[in-house]
């Protein structure tokens, strides 16, 4: 796994080292967090920074993970994984991410995003990126507004998140749609206008309970 920079901002592999650090942004930023956060369908499980980095590390060996964390001015700044990465005829894989408060607002995790999807791409050879968030979530809507991930539906009661599964909206890239890359059609201002804008129906739609809900 590489480390990636541009101008203050970083990504590098994640260490069992930064078990302490990371622990102590989130605990800090336990309210900041805890609305956007995975959760486990079968209960609470206990809170292990260093077994959850071993696990990260593992899927990296396995090829099915890069698990990096995201620093400013060589300050942890935050987590950004990209998982559930499938080879092959799929060749396409799934980015999350989180900053403690006092770095948002910085570029940090659309910069992040851009150099791991660049990576991904270009140096992995994956085709297909997808980032999904809730709806409520207008920080991480922005982050993929910025730098053009495409809109492509509402996944009803998708991902467990702060204790029930939740709507997301889908976004994704495909390496032909940014072939002299992300972080370089951003800095150029070539983003096309309105990809990651989500339409009005399914903003309407994902304020009405999904199907699912009444069983
Ligand atoms: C979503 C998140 C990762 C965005 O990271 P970031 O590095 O702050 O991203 P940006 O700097 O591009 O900021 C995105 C938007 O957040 C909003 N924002 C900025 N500072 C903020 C602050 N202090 N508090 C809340 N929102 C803020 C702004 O609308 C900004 O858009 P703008 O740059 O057009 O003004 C971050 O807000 C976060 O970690 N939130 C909690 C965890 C989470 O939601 N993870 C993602 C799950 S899909």
């Amino acid at each position: 796994m590489p480390t990636l920079s541009e101008g203050r901002i970083s990504i590098r592999p994640i260490r069992l080292r930064d078990a302490r650090p990371l622990e102590r942004e989130l605990l800090a930023n336990r309210s900041w967090l805890r609305e956007w956060e995975a959760t486990n369908p079968n209960g609470p499980i206990g809170f292990d920074t260093r077994g959850s980095i071993r696990s990260l590390q593992a899927n990296a060996r396995a090829g099915v993970g890069l698990p990096f964390v995201m620093e400013y001015d060589g300050q942890l700044a935050g987590q950004l994984n990209v998982s559930s990465i499938a080879h092959g005829s799929l060749s396409s894989a799934t980015i999350g991410y989180w900053v403690a408060e006092r770095f948002a607002g910085r570029n940090v995790t659309p910069v992040s995003v851009a150099l791991a999807t660049d990576w991904v791409f270009f140096t992995m050879g994956l085709h297909r990126l997808e980032i999904c968030i809730r709806p409520e979530n207008a920080p991480s809507l922005r982050v993929v507004e910025k730098l053009g991930f495409r809109y492509e539906g509402l996944r009803r009661r998708y991902i467990h998140i702060n204790g029930d599964w939740r709507d997301h909206f889908c976004f994704a890239l495909v390496a032909e749609e940014v072939r002299g890359g992300v972080l370089r059609r951003w800095q150029e201002g070539r983003v096309p206008e309105g990809a990651g804008v989500v339409p009005q129906a399914d903003r309407d739609a994902a304020k009405v309970p999904g199907t699912h809900d009444k069983l």
